[in-house]
């Protein structure tokens, strides 16, 4: 179950229902799949064939286009990022700077663990949003953003786009923002 962390205070926010409440009102979508659906041995394994890709979106059809129908999504793949990823820490250093996009940012994580860290209004400011498998999330469009890896350094998420033009990254240059 995803977990919050308030940048400014410290304070987490664990649970389903008060996580699902603090993201709601910045509207950022929070919804669970149950993620031993997955196969046992797909539930750790972060080098995956195209094979092992397409396996993974037929175990979570139903639920991908039930999110696409409700939301408009038109496509959706899977992406993997792990040690064995060439160049992980240019990548993540390209990732680790707040942008917004023009779509709303959709994550459906199927094994390993990520965090968004987003943008709520001032007086919040920055908060984390630390993601497991199963957990799914929607960051909305024009919201300040960005997504690193946990310390586990591996995750396989689904993605999804109404049009995968709308998912450039603008960056957003906010001096409130401290890493
Ligand atoms: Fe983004």
């Amino acid at each position: 179950m995803a977990e919050i962390r308030i940048r400014n205070t410290n304070e987490r926010i664990k649970g389903e229902q008060a996580v699902g409440e603090f993201l709601a009102q910045f509207d950022v979508i929070y919804e669970h799949w149950d993620p031993s659906k997955l196969r046992e041995g797909l539930r750790e394994k972060f080098t995956l064939t195209d094979e092992e890709k397409q396996e993974i979106l037929d175990t979570f059809d139903a639920e991908i286009r039930d999110l696409a129908g409700r939301r408009g999504y038109r496509t959706w793949d899977i992406i993997t990022l792990s040690e064995a990823t060439p160049n992980l820490e240019e990548l993540l250093a390209k990732f680790e700077n707040v942008h917004t996009h023009t779509e709303d940012e959709v994550r459906a994580i199927t094994a390993g663990k990520g965090i968004f860290i987003i943008k709520g209004n001032d007086e919040v400011g920055y908060f984390d949003v630390e993601l497991e498998a199963g957990d799914v999330i929607s960051v909305p469009e024009y919201t300040p953003h960005f997504f690193t890896l946990m310390d586990n350094k591996q995750i396989v998420a689904v993605r999804l786009f109404i049009e995968t033009e709308g998912w450039i990254a603008h960056p957003h240059n906010d001096p409130t923002f401290v890493k």
